[in-house]
């Protein structure tokens, strides 16, 4: 038997485990210290009312008889495909609910999109991104290429024409720079997919955190896009449904690669690998669609945003450069005195017992960044910037 040697190229852990390991390690060092994390983009608030109330009446219909159900649809529930296609119809967005795969979260379905993708594909991968897109790639042994963000294009890089790629990442908001691509860049991506013959795939897990109503919250709100791209979507960050799990992707029956329609494959593989997400958890995400799911969970992001305003209004006054936090739960500084991302991770984590993500990470121009998570609660959030403030004051 030979494993897959590919993981040989991984590197030995996934970033937040490194992470993880790193504050663990400190915490058994120093057992008495009060460490807030700003690390991994974990919520804090509970589940909104309406989602409880949805999921337990679901509890319950399981305990009976009557509508007790077991193996669900492939492709979710025709309840919450309905739910969300209404959703996109809010954005001028129209989709069938075929085009509409319910999974238990984006995570889980941008690995397992590449099932249906052939290996000796190029990706073009942007960086710094979240780093599950090229691990899961690597583990394929695919190749990847990379397209650079920087502070010179706003953490926002444009297509090169000159380069040739077929399968195509693009994370709007972007993790981990909250930086948020406006209609005119998104289509030069989409017009240059389509002419390259390539798939993108769009990862809008944040869109919720959008304000700016100029901005788009769907690359379906590009012309074209229906014809080249595939999104996914979770409810982790927009409901809380991290430790819950589910998500959404839209794969349009427009996706015609070789002959194929992706939607039959991605169908295909899904039936055949996947029984789908918990019919106790479709109803929850269900509620999150509802008008009193919807305001509640609006509560929740501008709570998210507020943290995020008091991180940047801190980074303000102590004059560091920093992007996010306006249309994302994410903001991505600059370290001070041209420390290394790693160096300030341990420098907050030993000083001001404060955890943040090393910007270096997400990728080789994440070095010289760090990137902090607006999903505290308040008061740590309040409490962990006049830690940093009298530290770097
Ligand atoms: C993050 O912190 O980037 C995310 O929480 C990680 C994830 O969604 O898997």
């Amino acid at each position: 038997m030979k494993i897959n040697a590919n993981f040989f190229n991984l590197k030995d852990d996934y970033l937040f485990a490194t992470v993880a390991d790193k504050v663990a390690a400190y915490k058994r060092a120093n057992p008495g210290k009060d460490v807030i994390r700003l690390g991994i983009g974990d919520v804090t608030l509970p589940l909104p009312p309406a989602v409880v109330k949805a999921m337990a009446a679901a509890a319950l219909e399981m305990g009976q008889g009557a509508t007790f159900r077991g193996y669900g649809e492939y492709r979710g529930y025709p309840f919450l495909q309905e739910a969300v296609a209404k959703y996109y119809e809010g954005k001028g967005v129209a989709l069938e609910d075929s085009e509409i795969f319910i999974g238990d979260g984006a995570k889980s379905e941008l690995g397992n999109i590449l099932d249906v993708f052939d290996k000796d594909n190029t990706v073009l991968i942007p960086d710094p991104v979240y780093p599950v897109y090229v691990d899961t790639n690597v583990m394929a042994g695919r190749r990847a290429i990379f397209q650079d963000g920087n502070a010179g294009n706003a953490f926002l890089p444009l297509p090169d024409e000159s380069v040739k790629a077929d399968i195509i990442y693009i994370c709007s908001p972007n993790n981990p720079t909250g930086a948020v691509y406006g209609k005119a860049g998104l289509k030069k991506w989409v017009d240059y997919a389509r002419a390259q013959n390539a798939v993108i795939l769009f990862d809008a897990a944040y869109e919720a955190f959008v304000r700016d109503s100029s901005l788009p919250t769907s690359i379906y709100q590009i012309e074209g896009a229906d014809t080249c791209c595939i999104e996914f979507c979770s409810l982790s960050k927009t409901a809380g449904f991290t430790g819950t799990r589910c998500g959404y992707t839209v794969v349009p029956h427009k996706l015609k690669y070789g002959g194929a329609e992706l939607n039959k494959l991605w169908y295909r593989r899904q039936s055949t690998k996947f029984n789908g997400t918990a019919y106790v958890i479709q109803r929850a995400a269900e509620a999150v669609f509802t008008p009193e799911g919807f305001d509640e969970t609006r509560v929740n992001i501008a709570y998210y945003l507020g943290n995020a305003k008091v991180i940047g209004d801190s980074l303000k006054k102590l004059s560091i450069w920093f992007t996010g936090g306006e249309n994302s739960p994410y903001i991505w500084l600059k370290c001070p005195n041209n420390l290394t991302s790693w160096e300030f991770f341990d420098f907050l984590l030993n000083e001001a017992n404060v955890v943040g993500t090393p910007g270096v990470g997400f990728g080789k121009n994440g070095e010289g960044f760090f990137r902090l998570t607006a999903f505290g609660d308040r008061e740590n959030v309040v409490r962990a910037v006049e830690r940093v403030e009298r530290l770097l004051s």
